[in-house]
């Protein structure tokens, strides 16, 4: 293990004023997102989408690095037929990949779900890396309900987490350990809390047991949140201030920065609790940087513009760029409401 390079890396990954784009969705997922938008799901249609994200000009203004999914990694951009890691130099965008193998239910206990991917991973990591690859994304699912998570399913994730982990650093590529407690559900806020901290406690002890190195590693967590059918939904500022009492309570001072996921929060809502943590942030002295590696957030107003034709490209750019640049400024902080009406 490089730990310098590792530690260059993740550093790059959450620079001030930047952000990631992740872009992993696996070809279900995007052609539930594309059909969405009344486009179909060719592997066509999927390599114009990803080249219009990536090819946006001055993207790599406020987004550090992206994350792909395998099919993306060896296809090429429909405009100039650049493989899209080609495209991602040019724009000084590090490369990422997704390399979970889809979370799938859990044995024995129904309505959980368990990330399935380890077999073959050390082999697929060094594909991965002949491609450009600097970063990898493993992405654990916790589901909230009346007995649930159970400790059986939190465990199996953490442990899955960790072992990845560390795979990952044994090919000096950075592990972006992500464990999503859904939003699904009307839990309270405070469930959320109870959850979150169980969950990102399990995560690293396991990330410490299997010897991953804190400094060369990111987290992508969810918000404490309340669940998206709660009757009362909790303000801006509670999420922020839940949020950052988990971070402090779970994350190592060693680990660079923790970018969250956006899961299923609206635009606005995900620039907003990201932009109040850091303004909270200013008063605390945080060990990390927090920043986005957000999907939707960043990706339903550019589908919604772009909707398959070619003529729109230039307008889902601009939609593009405008959220890419309102979360940059919210991972410092600066982000005021106002903007969400200025052009892009
Ligand atoms: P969302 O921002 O849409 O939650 O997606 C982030 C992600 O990469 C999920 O794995």
């Amino acid at each position: 293990m490089n730990l310098q390079k590792l530690e260059t890396t993740a550093n790059a990954m959450v620079v001030s004023g930047k952000g990631i784009l992740a872009m992993d969705e696996s070809s279900p997922t995007a052609a539930k997102r594309l059909r969405a938008v009344g486009v179909e799901s060719t592997a066509e249609n999927r390599a114009a989408y990803r080249t219009l994200l990536l090819g946006t000009p001055g993207l790599g203004e406020y987004i550090s690095g992206a994350i792909l999914y395998d099919e993306t990694i060896r296809q090429r951009t429909t405009d100039d037929g650049s493989a899209f890691p080609e495209l991602m130099r040019r724009q000084g965008i590090i490369i990422g990949i997704k390399v979970d193998g889809g979370a799938k239910d859990l044995a024995g206990h129904p309505g959980e779900k368990v990330t399935e991917g380890l077999d073959g991973l050390r082999e697929r990591l060094a594909e991965y890396a002949d491609f450009g690859a600097q970063f990898c994304k493993w992405r654990a699912v916790i589901t909230i309900g009346q007995e649930l998570p159970t400790r059986a399913c939190i465990e199996a994730n953490a442990h899955a987490l960790a072992r990845y982990a560390m795979l990952c650093q044994e090919a000096d590529m950075v592990p972006i350990v992500e464990p999503e407690v859904l939003i699904d559900g009307d839990h309270s806020i405070e469930r959320c809390y109870d959850v979150t901290l169980e969950t990102q406690r399990a995560v690293f002890e396991q990330l410490y047991r299997q010897g991953v190195a804190f400094s060369g590693m990111v987290l992508k967590p969810s918000m404490v949140i309340s669940g998206k059918g709660a009757a009362r939904r909790a303000p801006v500022e509670q999420v922020a201030e839940q949020t950052l009492r988990c971070l402090r309570n779970t994350v190592p001072a060693a680990v660079p920065g923790i970018a969250f996921l956006s899961g299923g929060q609206s635009d606005e809502e995900a620039t907003a609790h990201l932009n109040t943590m850091n303004l909270m942030a200013k008063n605390l002295q945080l060990p990390w940087r927090l920043t986005f590696s957000y999907a939707r957030a960043l990706q339903q107003v550019t589908l919604a513009t772009w909707k398959g034709e070619a003529g729109n490209v230039e307008a889902a750019r601009k939609v593009l760029l405008h959220r890419a640049r309102l979360n940059a400024l919210a991972s410092s902080g600066s982000y005021d409401q106002a903007m969400e009406k200025q052009a892009a």
